[in-house]
């Protein structure tokens, strides 16, 4: 497919697959870097756990927007911090600044271009972003038989823009099928914004014991039936519109997952919320990929 048929995808059902985008060697890389990453980490110094079904946010992950943090999986941890499953098994993801923090993490995704891949700024373009920001990114897991579900949502619930204008960078580091849990989208549901002008806000209350965020607008019941799985690939990127319903279920398979992911919006015209959990700070995550005149 070429970037014009990537583009038509994109636009009609809110997501679109480009496989081959990073090489073996590249996700080797990748992959390789981040279980250093693990291996260095203290886990007694990092003690939250990540659930999309219980979403307080406490300060370690209000805090995390410039940092490389961990975020465990249930169960991994004692109350103390002493690991109860092997260190490599036990991290739901890392959070939110690899992008800018990490050499390799960095070099392979901004500087990445081949002759035979399309480069990050070629898909940009291709979508039309005139100023895009890279401001986050992720490494997660879903680690075999206990990684958790991540719930139906709409990206720019959680990074708010005027006018919407967020895009997710989806990045399968191994095959992913609907038994270690693919993504599942529902096509053609970018198109009417989001659902309920549902948001996760940075809670105006917040204080000791009260949750970082909370959420606003209302939940909209969605059609399960209406999601298609999309298997991919090692190596393939998928692009998510900040609009398009997707999900991911529970890894009940003896096989991991493992996604790179980060988010782009454009500033051009466009307003960030300040009441996003995410904002920038002096240590410049918000990352311009390229501008206009380039
Ligand atoms: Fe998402």
């Amino acid at each position: 497919m070429d970037l014009e048929g990537v583009k038509s995808q994109f636009l009609k059902d809110g997501y679109a697959v480009i496989p081959n985008f990073l090489d073996d060697t590249d996700v080797s890389a990748l992959r390789h870097e981040c279980s250093n990453i693990i291996n260095d980490m203290d886990p007694a110094q990092h003690h939250t756990v990540f659930s999309t079904t219980d979403q307080t946010n406490d300060d370690y992950f209000m805090t995390s927007g410039d940092k490389i943090r961990f975020f465990f999986e249930k169960g991994a941890l004692d109350d103390k911090g002493v690991l109860q499953v092997d260190k490599q098994l036990s991290v739901n993801k890392i959070g939110h600044a690899l992008h800018i923090l990490n050499p390799v993490f960095r070099r392979k995704i901004v500087s990445n271009c081949t002759d035979e891949a399309f480069c990050l700024q070629d898909v940009l373009r291709a979508v039309g972003m005139v100023e895009p920001t890279l401001c986050q990114s992720m490494y997660i897991f879903k680690q075999p038989g206990i990684g958790g579900e991540v719930v139906p949502h709409q990206d720019s619930t959680f990074l708010h823009t005027t006018p919407l204008k967020l895009m997710g960078f989806w990045i399968a580091l191994e095959d992913t099928t609907v038994d270690n849990g693919c993504l599942w989208f529902i096509p053609g549901s970018h198109k009417d914004g989001v659902a309920g002008n549902r948001r996760m806000i940075i809670n105006p209350e917040r204080g000791p014991g009260k949750p970082g965020t909370v959420f606003t607008g209302e939940v909209v019941t969605l059609d399960d039936k209406k999601f298609v799985p999309v298997e991919v690939k090692k190596g393939s990127l998928v692009l998510i519109h900040g609009e398009v319903v997707h999900k991911s279920e529970q890894n009940l398979s003896p096989r991991s997952r493992h996604v790179y992911t980060f988010h782009v919006y454009d500033q051009h015209n466009t307003e960030y919320s300040t009441q996003n959990w995410l904002q920038a700070t002096d240590a410049k995550t918000f990352s311009p990929v390229y501008t206009t005149t380039q």
